[in-house]
C-alpha cells in the first residue's frame, strides 16, 4: 500500500508547548530556582498508521527509527514504551524555532505522547515515560522546567525540589530573537556541569547569584518595575557568560536590542546560539525592535497575564 491508500486512515494528533526562560536557566539544573513562560505556539504532531517500518516525517526528509537522525532517534526509544497497534508515520509541525532554546524537544516530546495516547488505548500507554524517551535524547540531565511548561502551561517559577509554582504576573512586551545558531542541550548543560566540577568555590556563588536574581526579578515584575527586572535580566546574561554559555550572536542579538530600546536582554534557554529574550516598554517598541532583525528573525510577544 502507497501513502496515497492510507489517507482515509484515521490520524491521530497532539500538542505541546514551547516556552521561554525569563531568567535562571542553566542554574535550574542544579537547584537554582527559574522563572519561565509557556508559549502558545511550539509543536503539533500527527500519526498514522503506515504499511512499513515506523518512521518520522520531516522537511529534510522520512526517517525509519533505525536511522541516526535525532528524531527518529527519539522517535524510536518512545515507541519502545509503547504498544502500537500498526507501525505509524510520525509528521511533526514545529511553530517555533528548533534547537533554539525555545523548548522544542519538550514540545515535541508532549505533543507525540499525547498523539500516542490518542492512537493506542489511552490505558496501554505511560505517557511519562514516552515524554522521559524523547527528552532523555535530547537533553542528559534536564531540570524537567520545559517539560512542565510543554505540558501545562502557564508562567511561574519552578524548582527540581518543588517543581512549578504558578505566578499571576502583569502582561509585559518581549522580544524573541532567533540567532539562526542551532545548538545541542545537552552539550551545553554538560558545559556548565563540567565548570562546576572543576571550579566548584566559584560556579556555586554564580548559582546563588542567579537564584537571588530569580527572586528579585519576580518582585520587580510583580511591582511592574521594568527598569530593573529589565537589570536582572542583563546581569544574569553576564553570568551565563562567565558560565560559558554565551556565543558571540548571543552577545551581537542582546547588544543591538538594548541598543534599540530594549530594557533588558540575554539568552533565554541552553544559549550558545539560540534565541535572545528582550524586555521592552511597550509592545510598539517590540514590534520596532523586532523589525530591527533580518525578516523572520525577530518576533514580539506578551508573556504575562492582563488583570
Ligand atoms: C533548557 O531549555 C534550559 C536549561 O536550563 C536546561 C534545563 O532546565 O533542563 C539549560
Amino acid at each position: 500500500m502507497n501513502g496515497a491508500d492510507q489517507v482515509n486512515r484515521p490520524i491521530a494528533s497532539g500538542t505541546g508547548n514551547a516556552k521561554v526562560i525569563v531568567l535562571g536557566e542553566h542554574a535550574v539544573v542544579h537547584g537554582s530556582p527559574a522563572l519561565a513562560a509557556a508559549m502558545t505556539n511550539g509543536c503539533e504532531v500527527k500519526i498514522e498508521p503506515w504499511d512499513g517500518p515506523s518512521h518520522v516525517l520531516l522537511a529534510e526528509g522520512a526517517f525509519e527509527c533505525a536511522s541516526n537522525h535525532p528524531v527518529a532517534t527519539a522517535l524510536g526509544r518512545a515507541l519502545a514504551n509503547v504498544e502500537l497497534p500498526t507501525p505509524v508515520r510520525v509528521t511533526p509541525h514545529f511553530s517555533v524555532p528548533v534547537g533554539a532554546g525555545l523548548g522544542s524537544s519538550a514540545a515535541f516530546a508532549v505533543a507525540l505522547s499525547r498523539a500516542l495516547a490518542s492512537f493506542c488505548a489511552p490505558r496501554t500507554l505511560d505517557r511519562g515515560l514516552v515524554v522521559q524517551a524523547v527528552e532523555g535524547c535530547f537533553h542528559g540531565r534536564p531540570s524537567g522546567l520545559d517539560a512542565y511548561l510543554a505540558e501545562q502551561g502557564g508562567i511561574g517559577s519552578f524548582t527540581r525540589a518543588e517543581g512549578f509554582t504558578p505566578l499571576r504576573l502583569p502582561a509585559l512586551n518581549f522580544v524573541v530573537i532567533n540567532t539562526g545558531i542551532q545548538r545541542e542541550t545537552s552539550t551545553q548543560v554538560n558545559r556548565v556541569s563540567d565548570l562546576l566540577t572543576r571550579f566548584p568555590n566559584i560556579v556555586s556563588p554564580i548559582f546563588a547569584t542567579i537564584a537571588e536574581i530569580v527572586r528579585d526579578g519576580i518582585r520587580f515584575w510583580q511591582n511592574n518595575n521594568l527598569k530593573d527586572l529589565g537589570t536582572c535580566m542583563n546581569i544574569n546574561q553576564g553570568l551565563l557568560d562567565a558560565l560559558g554559555v554565551s556565543h558571540p550572536a548571543n552577545q551581537r542579538a542582546v547588544e543591538l536590542a538594548r541598543a534599540s530600546g530594549a530594557l533588558g536582554a540575554k539568552l533565554t534557554g541552553a544559549g550558545g546560539g539560540g534565541c535572545v529574550l528582550a524586555l521592552t516598554d511597550c509592545a510598539e517598541t517590540a514590534d520596532r525592535i523586532a523589525n530591527g532583525f533580518a525578516s523572520g528573525a525577530a518576533f514580539a510577544t506578551v508573556l504575562g497575564e492582563d488583570k
